[in-house]
């Protein structure tokens, strides 16, 4: 059985005062995610992610489709028991403690009171909130607030979790952490569908990734797939190379372009072809230290950039 499945879902909405016309926010997405899978839904601003999100939550109903989760319809009332949600931007409460909002999302589910308090600071701990969690939530930072939401959207042991751009608002040990607990979930076997418009949030977590633009699936399936971001090259740093020994591996064809990065230090340009540890052993062996070695290919954003400039098209329909 499918975690989640979408067939043909599109969601509509009207927009101008003068003039209401329908505005196709998601067209036709047709998509299903495996039980037990970190998948990512990516796309840039406007793709349409926190509107299927919201559709998958009930939030909002769709103008056509239809979305299931664990086999039954979105809205079923056993499936919200058995799921959790972080919306894109969490809003509570905020006269409440860290501890207290937790213990009430808790209450919700019908636990005993010792129960919510272990629940509350076993999430609180697994998102990184220490004593602060005694603070009332005004007194948060944006990057604070996003991990309590993190943590609300676990309080059942969800067995999927949706969570619309978990990472935003966080610094880089913040992203490191919630990836490491994305894993950590996954490991429990809950499924996680998370929106990012990051492609390394994806890169390393997800078993498969969905590509939206402008309201449409471009392409559903694993990065390492997608030709689109396969290796193109590879950017090799070195110091201590003389520009005798750099002409010599460009005459070769080992080293496609140089260029100067600081004082005796190169970025080269290797091409897939010799394999770039075959270069980087005769340039050591001339004297080279090695800096990086890092791989070439195309970024999310260019990727976008392809694709929007390629599909055309209106996303206003006309009235009937
Ligand atoms: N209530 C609304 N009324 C009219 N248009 C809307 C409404 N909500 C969203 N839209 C439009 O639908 C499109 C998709 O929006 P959505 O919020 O799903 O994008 P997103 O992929 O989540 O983008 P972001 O990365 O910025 O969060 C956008 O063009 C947006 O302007
Ligand atoms: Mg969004």
């Amino acid at each position: 059985m499918d975690a989640i499945r979408t067939e043909a879902l599109t969601k509509h909405y009207t927009v101008g005062f003068w003039r209401p016309r329908p505005y196709v926010a998601l067209d036709g997405l047709t998509l299903q995610v495996q039980t037990g899978e970190v998948f990512g839904f990516l796309g840039p601003n406007g793709a349409g992610k926190t509107t299927t999100l919201k559709l998958l939550m009930q939030l909002i109903f769709p103008t056509s489709g239809r979305a299931d989760i664990l086999g039954k319809p979105a809205g079923d009332i056993d499936v919200k028991r058995r799921i959790g949600y972080l919306p894109e931007n969490p809003y509570f409460y905020d006269y409440l403690t860290a501890q207290e909002l937790l213990e009430y999302f808790a209450s919700l589910f019908g636990y005993s009171p010792a129960e919510r308090r272990t629940r509350a600071s076993r999430l609180l701990d697994e998102v990184g909130i220490g004593a602060e969690r005694r603070l009332q939530l005004r007194k948060f930072s944006k990057g604070m607030l996003q991990r309590v939401g993190i943590a609300q959207a676990l309080i059942n042991e969800p067995e999927v979790v949706f969570l619309d751009e978990p990472m935003s608002g966080l610094d880089p040990i913040g992203r490191r952490e919630i990836r490491e607990m994305i894993l950590r979930l996954r490991d429990r076997g809950c499924t996680v569908f998370f929106s990012s418009h990051v492609l390394a949030d994806a890169e390393t977590l997800c078993s498969r990734v969905a590509i939206m633009a402008k309201g449409r699936l471009v392409t559903a399936g694993a990065l390492s797939d997608m030709l689109a971001f396969q290796v193109r090259g590879w950017e090799l740093v070195v110091s201590g190379l003389t520009d005798a020994v750099l002409a010599a591996a460009k005459a070769r064809g080992d080293v496609m372009r140089v260029t100067m990065v600081g004082p005796a230090r190169h970025a080269l340009d290797l091409p897939l072809d010799p394999p770039p540890e075959k270069t980087l052993a005769a340039l050591i062996a001339q004297g080279a230290c090695l800096v990086s070695l890092t791989p070439i290919r195309d970024t999310l954003e260019d990727f976008f950039v392809q694709q929007v400039s390629g599909a055309g098209g209106s996303r206003f329909r006309e009235s009937a």
